[in-house]
């Protein structure tokens, strides 16, 4: 028979007894193998409505780190990375690469520049191009982070692993400009692909991607067993994202373009055409600063371990208790005021 599967809204946790006094007291770094641990485990997604040096640089210094997408010239991402060191010469930034055509020489240059790790950025992760590119790019270059994904299952997480990924972005069709659930008919929500893929023995880093609209749901990824998370929506509009900032056609209030990666306008913007369709362009509000929803989050994530009563990511994944809520659950959880 066919199984269920859970998304981050069918489940809650347990508050537990905490005797954790201050927020301070929550440690949520991560070890990734770069130089430097990331204070907030949380990336920001390779997407050309999300990053650029400016968005790179804040999401630094708040601790995190952000992938710059690969849908440009291999000069101008590797020109990225170096305005980022140059920002700040101990700072840190990933970079994207496919897996065909000149993503070993772009993987090169970007390492050149100074990139810390390098993500191989493909729709369908479980596949033999993924495999062949992280195993040529782990023989090449040893020590570097290579990120890699998407994946939905154990089985995909297991053959990245096993390829020599250090993190592996787990979730597929869970995006919140995405399409390919609609046109494919294929996907895993985003939480059951952690909870399947956490049970993995590789122990590489897996980062939640995909789907990610609060505080709330990262908390329950990293309950679920999510190392990081990866996030587009909650970075867009901001005034760091790349792109004008231009008046709504509805009312006239602020907005901003967010795309998906493979939506027909950001492939026709970066080559003149389009060869799927899995995403779509939008408008989101004007947001406040980058800084801000990444302080936010911040306050979130540690206010949500103190509620599990856990004091590191680990010790949360440990002890999480999860309960399903029913639909009327769910609806309580939002807010519900009337007004
Ligand atoms: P969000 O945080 O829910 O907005 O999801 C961001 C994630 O959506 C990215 O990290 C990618 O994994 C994924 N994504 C980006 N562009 C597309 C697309 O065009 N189609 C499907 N998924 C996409």
């Amino acid at each position: 028979m066919f199984r269920k599967t859970l998304s981050f809204d069918d489940v809650l946790l347990e508050p537990q007894y905490s005797d954790i006094v201050s927020r301070s007291d929550i440690d949520i770094s991560l070890d990734i193998d770069t130089g430097r641990s990331m204070i907030l485990p949380v990336f920001a997604a390779p997407m050309d409505t999300i990053m650029n040096a400016e968005m790179a640089t804040v999401v630094y210094e708040a601790g995190a780190r952000g992938v710059m997408h690969r849908y440009c010239t291999i000069e101008q991402q590797a020109r990225v990375i170096k305005d980022i060191i140059a920002a700040g010469a101990e700072y840190e930034a990933f970079a994207a690469v496919g897996t065909t055509g000149d993503y070993m020489e772009r993987a090169y240059e970007l390492i050149r520049a100074g990139a810390a790790g390098i993500c191989v950025d493909v729709a369908h992760g479980h596949h033999s191009l993924v495999k062949d590119a992280v195993g040529k790019l782990r023989m090449n270059f040893p020590a570097i982070h290579i990120m890699a994904g998407n994946v939905a299952t154990k089985s995909g997480f297991d053959m990245l692993a096993d390829a020599g990924a250090t993190s592996i972005r787990v979730g597929v069709g869970g995006g919140s400009i995405c399409s390919t659930r609609l046109q494919t008919g294929h996907g895993i929500p985003t939480f059951q692909s952690v909870l399947d893929c956490a049970s993995s023995e590789f122990d590489a880093l897996l980062v939640a991607d995909g789907g990610i609209k609060s505080t709330g749901d990262m908390v329950k990824a990293f309950a679920a067993g999510a190392d990081a998370v990866m996030v587009g929506s909650m970075l867009s509009g901001t005034p760091e994202s790349p792109g004008d900032v231009i008046s709504s056609d509805h009312d006239g209030s602020p907005v901003k373009v967010y795309r998906g990666m493979a939506s027909p306008e950001a492939q026709i913007e970066w080559r003149g055409k389009y060869s799927s369709n899995e995403g779509v362009s939008r408008t989101v509000p004007l947001k406040e600063s980058a800084a801000q929803v990444l302080f936010e989050i911040d306050k979130g994530i540690r206010s949500g371990l103190s509620y599990s009563g856990a004091r590191t990511v680990r010790e949360l994944h440990a002890k999480a208790s999860f309960v399903i809520q029913t639909s009327a659950g769910a609806k309580e959880s939002s807010t519900h005021i009337d007004s």
